[in-house]
């Protein structure tokens, strides 16, 4: 119990570090959240301080969600779950990964969209899947030129697929929960889906930083 809950806490802890503020304040003195769209997260760093901020945040904020969804070995190494519940702990894991992305500890409580440590966390429980909803959003977001766009159709795909009888999984409590993490992504996106509704969403493609 003692290192369910430590794991727990880690998983929480991984997910807040806000990867997005702390690149763009530490080497080119902005605070992306006073830019852009204002997200503290991988597209506005793309959009306000160039490719290379942008792909190092998306690692890290994917990476943030692989790994607070992978602690979930450890439960099964230190036997303190059976091997088959493993899901459902990566699956808390995950999400509280997530939810430290969204609600930052580090950062009063707010934070990004969701999205990339969402996507992290979807490799480590169905690779297979996960890299096709990469495929899904890079179609949506050459097409649309819309990120947000990409982002919840991916999010959305994801469970969707899973329904399917080639990707269903062995615990269903996995498309379940597919389903209320894309509900999370949405809330996160409404702003977006308001510009999206009015035609006013920016499209990918705008760089106003310059490296210090
Ligand atoms: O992952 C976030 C993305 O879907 C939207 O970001 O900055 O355009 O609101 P942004």
């Amino acid at each position: 119990i003692l290192l369910i809950a430590i794991l727990f806490i880690a998983a929480y802890l991984i997910g807040s570090i806000p990867t997005a503020v702390w690149i763009g304040k530490a080497y080119y003195g902005i605070d992306i959240r006073q830019h852009g769209s204002g997200n503290s997260g991988a597209t506005n760093t793309f959009r306000v301080l160039g490719k290379k901020p942008g792909a190092i945040v998306m690692f890290i904020d994917i990476f943030k969600g692989w790994l607070a969804t992978s602690l979930a070995g450890l439960l099964v190494i230190f036997e303190a779950i059976p091997a088959e519940h493993i899901v459902v702990y990566q699956l808390i894991l995950g999400a509280l990964a997530v939810l430290g992305h969204i609600f930052s500890i580090y950062e009063r409580f707010k934070g990004g969209k969701g999205v990339a440590t969402l996507l992290g966390m979807m490799l480590a429980i169905q690779p297979v899947v996960a890299l096709m909803c990469m495929v899904i959003f890079l179609i949506v977001l050459f097409t649309s030129r819309y990120v947000s766009l990409g982002s919840m159709i991916a999010a959305l795909a994801f469970p969707i697929l899973l329904l399917l009888p080639r990707f269903h999984p062995d615990n269903p409590i996995l498309i379940v929960f597919g389903f209320i993490l894309f509900a999370v992504v949405a809330l996160t996106h409404r702003k977006n889906i308001n510009r999206l509704l009015q035609g006013e969403e920016s499209k990918a493609n705008i760089r106003i930083g310059r490296r210090k």
